[in-house]
């Protein structure tokens, strides 16, 4: 996957406003609060932690946004994305991958506590680079005080829940769900902690008689928590000069992996199953493990000998849907 050509042009013109040595001290310092899994006090509070957010955070959440909404375009095409609220919405990442995936797409509301984030994403966001029809607007709000929403087609959560207290994250959720039309989509980063976040965030909507949409093929428990596994996929994207620079190594992508849910107003055609681990490609044989419509693991080898099943599998990857 590749960030679009507007949206990458903007990064760079927000990052060459920043003194190159404090960039890249910015950015060390960025990785290390992830690495540490430190979300509760604010990462991007300087003008550099925010560059060096957009530099080496955003592809990656964008990446990951954009694939859960993929997932809505593939299986529900006929189901119209006129509208977005984002919550969190940091520069707006969720605005520019709505705007790639969705023909419909009309009007954006972006919720952020930030003032600082709310000017950049503006400044992203700046015609020409999204199109014309698309309306815009940002709502300065600290989501600690409660959400006031509108309803939207499409309600986004992306890395921001575990930001938030897990009272606070709760009373959101509940609120988001409310002003949900169609969808909401709750993304994590792919860590233990990322994916306790939206495990308990599809509990709580279950209880609210919402449709687990993806990645689950059912509303039993989850049998990866249950194992005291974590379920969660991959998006590799395609990474910048600038990124290779600031990160240091020498691979053209990387890999972010994340934790994600899409709840549904409205029951849509069952999946099969999901492919939950890479698929193990061998000579005559291919492993799926797979989490089941009947809300268990397991593991699956489809042979040469299962012509159209076996032609399926050689192509299917961590994160698919899997119909037997
Ligand atoms: C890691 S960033 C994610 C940004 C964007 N959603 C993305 O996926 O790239 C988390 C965002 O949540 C915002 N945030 C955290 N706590 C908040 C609160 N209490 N009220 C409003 N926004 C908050 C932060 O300011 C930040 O912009």
């Amino acid at each position: 996957m590749r960030l679009p050509a507007e949206l990458l042009d903007a990064i760079q013109q927000e990052t060459d406003k920043v003194d190159r040595r404090k960039l890249v001290q910015a950015t060390a310092q960025l990785t290390e609060r992830y690495k540490a899994a430190d979300f509760l006090t604010p990462a991007t509070a300087t003008e550099a932690h925010r560059a060096a957010y957009l530099a080496v955070r955003l592809p990656a959440t964008y990446a990951a946004v954009r694939r859960a909404l993929a997932e809505i375009n593939a299986r529900a095409p006929q189901v119209e994305i006129a509208s977005m609220l984002d919550l969190g919405a940091g520069p707006g990442t969720a605005l520019f991958a709505a705007s790639e995936e969705f023909a419909s797409f009309q009007l954006a509301t972006l919720v952020e506590g930030d003032a600082e984030w709310i000017a950049l994403g503006k400044r992203l966001a700046a015609p020409p680079r999204l199109p014309e029809s698309l309306k815009v607007q940002w709502s300065k709000q600290d989501l600690r005080s409660g959400l006031s929403c509108e309803k939207h087609d499409l309600v986004v959560i992306s890395y921001a829940l575990g930001e938030l207290s897990q009272a606070t994250a709760d009373a959101v959720l509940v609120k988001a769900w409310k002003c949900a039309g169609k969808f909401l989509v709750v993304i994590e980063p792919g860590t233990r902690r990322g994916f306790a976040t939206v495990n308990a965030m599809r509990s709580a909507l279950i209880a609210n008689a919402a449709y687990i949409f993806a990645p689950c093929p059912h509303t039993s428990a989850c049998p990866m928590a249950a194992a005291g596994d974590w379920c969660h996929f991959s998006q590799r994207v395609e990474r910048t000069s600038q990124h290779r620079q600031l990160k240091g190594g020498e691979l053209g992508y990387e890999d972010e992996k994340f934790s994600y849910l899409v709840a549904a107003k409205n029951s849509l055609p069952s999946i099969g199953a999901r492919i939950v681990r890479h698929p193990g490609k061998h000579s005559g044989h291919v492993q799926l493990a797979l989490c089941t419509p009947q809300g268990q693991i397991e593991n699956r080898t489809v042979t040469r000998s299962s012509k159209e099943a076996y032609k399926r599998a050689r192509k299917a990857e961590w994160g698919d849907t899997w119909l037997e």
